[in-house]
């Protein structure tokens, strides 16, 4: 593990505290009581222990900081700039059903540009961290997004919203438009891990319409930090708002921009 920041500690450790459960509730999956939130969208006593533990102990270390949380919504802190986002299962679903691909993800925002992230999946003990200028990293390897150019031979991961901030007639088009000029898409149910795999190179792009902020941050900073480009759909930088997500390598996200601008439900 490289040398981490003071925050990056903070957050790794509060990160691999909430996971000691997580992993024991993943072992007794058959036994967790789940509810529905909406469609398609569910909630586990374990989602919402995490996020308490991740709460407390961010706010042991950092009094002051707000947060943005999955379930427990705005939290303002005394100090304006600064906020945790916070996803404490991402890939409830997957979690629910055995499907060892699910991840909590710890995003920290100064002023509307997120400045650290951490997610990891407690199964596959696979720690990804970056820091604003310092790179990105899984475990103790620096990581780099991927150096394909051609939209033919690049893989894409994509998910689909039915929240009151999705569209899906308009993903069904995108997905139909892009499964045309690619090497393949993936729909893997874990939109933090899917821009994970962008920082780490194992896909060249990943799209979503009307994520979270909870979803997304700590995975924008560290595709940033591999160097890649994140961007909202219309191409600008609302990337922590409801107008979705681009992410890619140099090459290939104003290519998968264009083609998703092109797409009309
Ligand atoms: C979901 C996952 C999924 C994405 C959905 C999200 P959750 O988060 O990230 O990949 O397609 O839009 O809501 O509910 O598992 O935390
Ligand atoms: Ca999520």
């Amino acid at each position: 593990m490289p040398v981490l920041s003071a925050t990056l500690n903070v957050m790794v450790g509060a990160v691999r505290k909430a996971a000691r459960q997580v992993r024991r509730d993943f072992n007794e999956v058959e036994q967790l009581q789940v509810s529905r939130k909406g469609a398609a969208d569910f909630v586990t006593q374990s989602d919402v222990a995490t996020e308490k533990v991740l709460r407390e102990e961010l706010t042991k270390a950092r009094p002051d900081f707000g947060f943005v949380l999955e379930e427990g919504g705005i939290v303002a802190g005394k100090d304006a700039e600064h906020r945790w986002h916070i996803d404490p299962i991402d890939g409830t679903t997957n979690f629910i059903h055995g499907v060892p691909h699910f991840c909590i993800s710890v995003g920290l925002e100064r002023a509307g540009t997120v400045i650290a992230g951490v997610i990891y999946n407690p199964v596959t003990d696979e720690l990804y961290h970056a820091e604003r200028g310092k790179g990105a990293f899984l475990n103790e390897r620096r990581l780099r997004v991927s150096g394909r150019r051609d939209m033919a031979e690049s893989l894409f991961a994509t998910g689909l919203n039915l929240g009151p901030t999705g569209n899906p007639p308009l993903f069904y088009a995108q997905y139909e438009a892009i499964t045309k000029v690619s090497a393949g898409i993936r729909r893997f149910g874990s939109a933090a891990l899917d821009l994970a795999y962008v920082a780490a190179g194992r896909y060249e792009g990943f799209w979503e319409i009307g994520l979270n902020s909870w979803d997304t941050a700590a995975g924008i900073v560290l595709v940033r930090e591999a160097g890649g480009q994140v961007s909202d759909l219309g191409g600008g930088g609302d990337v922590l708002g409801h107008a979705g997500i681009v992410a890619g390598n140099q090459e290939i996200h104003p290519q998968l921009l264009r083609a998703l601008k092109a797409v009309k439900a």
